[in-house]
């Protein structure tokens, strides 16, 4: 079985000082986290929909998902966590509680703040972790990276052609990433904040589906003018 994990457990901090969640702010008329739930909603592979959110969010959640979707047992709005991980953990625990989970269960793990998402990168997503049990959705990077260990100087400069830029689905294996994210001492899950990055710790292979440089995440005040402009660029399509 194969559910599909949106992540809207964060506050983005980093949009400003705004009333509410970027999750929550419209783009062309609707809140960027229907716009994601919908490119899931309409994926018939996906058993069920799981959206975690702040505790104090979960009720307009709820509220969005019957005025844009309709009432559905096919979604359900649960209490994110502290954590980008902690909130996957959640999920976890709720599928486990819900279905009888195994090795061919599934999870497709997405920023709710990555609207663009398309069905082709869902479903390469599901088709890669069913072959190999992970996989992680990147574009090949095109700046060139520099790295600084020190934030002042830099230390090198990797092979671009080396390079990608993570974007998200992630989707694994639900049994194998509880049980890598379990191993990791309390050090290492401050340093892991990359669900996929546990697995490469880990000495497990992630592979790589090619993502799209229009599957935007939505960070700053500048990515919501980008946002509306690629809404508009689609309508005309
Ligand atoms: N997320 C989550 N649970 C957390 C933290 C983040 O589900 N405890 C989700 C966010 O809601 C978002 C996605 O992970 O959809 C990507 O994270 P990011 O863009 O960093 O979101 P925020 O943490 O909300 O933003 P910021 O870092 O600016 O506060």
């Amino acid at each position: 079985m194969v559910f599909g994990v949106i992540l809207a457990g964060g506050i983005g901090s980093r949009m400003g000082n705004v009333e509410k969640p970027k999750q929550y702010m419209n783009i062309a008329d609707k809140p960027i986290i229907i716009h994601t739930l919908e490119k899931f909603f309409i994926n018939d592979k996906l058993e069920k929909l799981y959206v975690l959110c702040p505790k104090q969010w979960i009720h307009h959640t709820k509220d969005l998902v019957r005025k844009y979707i309709g009432n559905t047992d096919r979604i359900e709005v649960i209490q994110g966590g502290e954590t980008r991980n902690e909130t996957i953990m959640n999920a976890v625990g709720r599928i486990e509680q819900e279905y009888e989970v195994d090795d061919e269960t599934i999870m497709v793990t997405h920023d709710s703040v990555r609207p663009f998402v398309t069905h082709r990168i869902i479903e390469e997503n599901i088709l890669y972790a069913q072959k190999y049990g992970a996989c992680d959705t990147a574009v090949p990077a095109t700046d060139t990276i520099v790295q600084s260990d020190d934030n002042k100087i830099i230390s090198s400069v990797p092979d671009r052609s080396k390079m990608y830029q993570g974007q998200t689905p992630q989707t694994f294996g639900l049994k194998k990433w509880k049980e890598l994210y379990l191993s990791l001492s309390e050090e290492e899950k401050e340093i892991l904040t990359d669900a996929a990055k546990i697995f490469v710790l880990k000495g497990e292979k992630v592979y790589l589906v090619e993502g799209e440089v229009s599957n935007i995440k939505i960070t700053y005040p500048y990515d919501l003018r980008v946002a509306e402009t690629l809404i508009r660029e689609n309508a005309k399509e």
